[in-house]
């Protein structure tokens, strides 16, 4: 795989400011954070060859630059644990998301390994007055319901981001919420100080989401990655 620079200069040399779904990922990977298990596919075949290689039960998404929140328009499709399943849920899909959007251009999909435990925010974007942020919160539904989320300027230290954690009211939810696995909190302190690096590293990240990661029995796992460039910095 290729580096962090060469996968931000690409994306600069193209003019774009906002990587693909790949891309987010990549550089992710790269810079040390744990994702779920992922294969990209063009076509409903390939997905099925690439889900029995991820193996049942399995997630498909949608990839598509034109489809900003993928569940809203029916392009996650989760708990597949067949081919037959998958050949619905693949159609229904892209039934939904072209009556969603009509037109979008759906470059593919994306067949992901199915986790479970409780969902994650972490976040960067970039404040005009104060500069590089990050934030964590409950993620998944909850994020907009209850915007428990706390902020930080970058670099953050240990303590920062111990501080942060007891901010986050919903806090209760990372010691064994309903049977689902414990966070693990010295984990997801340097996962946090990881990404506060990344993006003190490359300061041409202007805004990144990890919405969610999800804490599950293995640890942390991202499961959706966005990463978006300095508007002015790509000529
Ligand atoms: N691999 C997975 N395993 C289990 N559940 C998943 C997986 N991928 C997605 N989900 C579930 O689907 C939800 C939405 O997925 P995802 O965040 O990828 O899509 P989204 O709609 O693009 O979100 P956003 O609005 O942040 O763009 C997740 O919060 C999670 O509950
Ligand atoms: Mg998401």
């Amino acid at each position: 795989m290729s580096s962090i620079e060469s996968i931000l200069d690409e994306v600069k040399r193209q003019k774009r400011t906002v990587l693909t779904y790949e891309e987010s990922r990549n550089v992710m990977e790269l810079a040390g954070i744990p994702l779920n298990i992922m294969k990209v596919a063009k076509d409903l075949e390939e997905s099925i060859q690439q889900a029995n290689k991820v193996g049942y039960p399995i997630v498909l998404k949608v990839i598509s630059e034109d489809v900003i929140h993928k569940s809203d328009s029916g392009g996650v499709k989760v708990g597949i644990i067949s081919d037959d399943e998958l050949s619905k849920a693949y159609q229904e899909m892209m039934d939904g998301v072209l009556s969603f959007y009509p037109h979008a251009k759906i470059e593919g999909v994306s067949v992901e390994e199915m986790v479970s435990g409780v969902e994650i925010l972490i976040g960067t974007n970039t404040d005009s007055q104060f500069g590089k942020m990050i934030a964590l919160g409950i993620g998944g539904i909850f994020v907009e319901v209850y915007k428990d989320v706390s902020f930080r300027l970058i670099p953050v230290s240990s303590k920062d981001v111990q501080d942060m954690i007891d901010e986050i009211k919903g806090k209760a939810m990372f010691d064994g919420f309903r049977g689902l696995p414990k966070v693990n909190l010295d984990e997801l302190t340097s996962l946090i100080l990881t990404i506060s690096n990344l993006i003190e590293t490359y300061p041409i990240i202007f805004e990144m989401d990890l919405n969610p990661v999800v804490a599950t029995e293995g640890g942390l796992r991202a499961i959706d990655a966005r990463i978006i460039l300095e508007p002015n910095k790509t000529d």
